[in-house]
């Protein structure tokens, strides 16, 4: 039986002020849905603590999209995984295609993110996948086995398994730049992929540690397909963009996923 699928929005750079009272307000974190499955909000920074307090006493989790690795300093700018455990997020993006491109981050980067937020007890999200050129060249699984082993550096057993990793194919982000027009993934070639991570993970640390790591699609997804993306074996949840914006619209991806899974 699959264990309860990881639902994560992740708003990027989105919404304000009381556009977010709105979301919360329209959001029914009481849906049984929701309760079926790790329901994850990760808002800008400047809401992660109206994001907690709200989440408190629901199934609702919070996540922040970013940290730094060092744990406090002169740093302007940035914000440590102590900060952030002390107002309530429990889990961290790291790596998202989008800081890998617009700031430059490197595995290396990703690496020192990810580990940092795992010293501070926060699960971190590592985000990876092939862009546009590595696919047509028939890249990926090399793409995809380096980028395992890289994020993964010195991340221990014990933690390797509270890692969550979300597989970005890059040319399937509905925001992407990559393309000309974001191509649509099939839940298929998602699968393989997701497969092969899997596989990966049990070669860098054993099978109990493959079957506990949760592996989230962060293509692009809505209420429209999200069902197909959850019937696959190694698809365990989603990291949604576009779709998680409205609570209405995430709310269906919720409901269809929680269905299907
Ligand atoms: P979209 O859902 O907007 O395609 O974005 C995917 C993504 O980048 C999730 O973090």
């Amino acid at each position: 039986m699959k264990q309860k699928p990881l639902i994560i929005a992740n708003w990027k750079m989105n919404l304000a002020g009381s556009e977010v009272d709105r979301w919360l307000e329209k959001f029914d974190a009481n849906d049984p849905a929701v309760s079926q499955a790790n329901v994850i909000i990760c808002p800008s920074f400047v809401f992660l603590e109206k994001l907690a307090h709200h989440a408190k006493g629901t199934g609702l989790a919070v996540g922040a999209q970013d940290l730094y690795w060092e744990d406090k300093g002169a740093y302007t700018g940035e914000i440590s995984g102590k900060q952030l455990i002390d107002i309530g997020c429990q889990f961290v993006i790291v790596g998202h295609s989008e800081r890998r491109k617009l700031f430059g981050e490197t595995d290396e980067v990703v690496n020192a993110k990810a580990l940092s937020a795992l010293q501070y007890r926060l699960r971190p999200i590592i985000c990876f996948g092939e862009n546009y050129k590595e696919k047509e060249e028939g890249q990926t699984k090399k793409v995809i086995v380096d980028k395992v082993r890289e994020n993964f550096k010195d991340i221990r057993s014990t933690d390797a398994r509270k890692v969550v990793i979300a597989y970005e194919p890059l040319w399937a982000i509905s925001t992407s730049t990559e393309v000309e027009e974001p191509i649509a993934d099939s839940p298929e070639s998602a699968q393989v992929v997701h497969k092969l991570i899997r596989k990966t993970v049990a070669e860098l640390y054993d099978d109990n540690v493959a079957k506990e790591i949760r592996i989230a699609y962060g293509g692009s997804v809505d209420s429209s397909n999200v069902a197909s993306f959850a019937a696959m074996d190694d698809i365990d949840g989603v990291l949604v963009g576009g779709a998680s914006k409205e609570a209405s619209s995430f709310q269906s991806v919720v409901s269809e996923f929680v269905e299907k899974n």
